[in-house]
């Protein structure tokens, strides 16, 4: 309770469910774990009208939260949001950069279109964010950020092409962002979730043959811990990997990596 009292946190791809949705994705699940430690959250996400509702959700349960439309590979959006941040509350704390997209697609199968929409989200809406974002913070002299990437950012696999690309993108700037913002004491570290039970793993299923999704789950089989729980981690789980780095108690953590992956990528 109350690690993120009195900061303001901006989290991208956070607002396309809502409190009554199956599953909540990495983002709404951060949301709901920065609200419960006392933060003023900012939901962003492309989708207006879910995003909204699951603001009002949370309002109505006494957070204080707010929903702006953000698509992270416009730059016009992170200005106007980062404007209306700094005119509303004069500083922002906290910035995630969790909006992201995967599409089952390999080498042989990624169009040049497929490369650009991945990199473009992935890897360039988290430039855009950081520059955007770290304007403000360098007002105040402090700052922390947060870039989702992924295990997929640490190792290859026989899934993907551009996402890893992305993923890895992620990670390399995040630290070259962590020692150009450190004059101005702002944080930026990366996250990398191994498998996660998010509506991007639903939609996932829905779209590939049965016969590649056991294949896609059996590799669950190769994480130690997902091996022994027997179960997908939690979406939660990486929120709360988040609360830390973003918050005080990480005042010395920048430029690195939390691996939140059930071991996978220890071997
Ligand atoms: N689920 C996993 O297993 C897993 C593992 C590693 C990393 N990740 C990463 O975690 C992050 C969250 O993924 P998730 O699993 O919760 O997926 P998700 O699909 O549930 O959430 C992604 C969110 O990003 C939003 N989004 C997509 N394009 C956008 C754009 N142009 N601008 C703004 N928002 C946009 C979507 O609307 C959605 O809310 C992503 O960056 C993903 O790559 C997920």
């Amino acid at each position: 309770m109350n690690r993120l009292d009195g900061k303001i946190a901006l989290i991208t791809g956070s607002g396309a469910e809502t409190l009554k949705s199956e599953v909540l994705g990495i983002g709404g699940a951060t949301v709901i774990e920065f609200c419960k430690e006392g933060a003023t959250v900012i939901i962003s996400d492309v989708f207006d009208k879910e995003g909204s509702e699951f603001a009002s959700e949370l309002k109505s349960k006494g957070y204080d939260v707010y929903y702006k439309h953000i698509d992270v590979t416009k730059n016009a959006d992170w200005d106007n949001v980062i404007s209306w941040i700094e005119k509303t509350f004069g500083k922002l704390d906290i910035l995630v950069n969790n909006a992201g997209i995967s599409m089952p697609i390999n080498l042989f199968t990624t169009t040049e279109a497929d490369w650009d929409k991945t990199n473009d989200v992935n890897s360039k809406g988290c430039f855009l964010g950081m520059k955007a974002a770290s304007a403000l913070m360098q007002k105040n002299n402090s700052g922390s950020i947060v870039n989702i990437s992924s295990m997929y950012g640490l190792v290859g696999s026989p899934y993907s092409v551009g996402y890893h690309a992305s993923k890895g993108a992620v990670r390399l700037m995040s630290k070259a962002a962590a020692i150009q913002l450190a004059p101005y004491k702002i944080r930026v570290n990366s996250v990398c979730p191994g498998m996660v039970m998010s509506p991007m793993q639903v939609r996932k299923k829905a779209n590939i043959s049965s016969e590649k999704w056991e294949e896609f789950v059996g590799f669950l089989e190769d994480s130690p811990l997902n091996k022994a729980k027997k179960e997908w981690i939690p979406t939660s789980q990486i929120g709360l990997g988040i609360v830390y780095l973003a918050s005080d108690e990480a005042q010395w953590v920048t430029g690195t990596d939390l691996v939140i992956d059930g071991g996978q990528t220890a071997q």
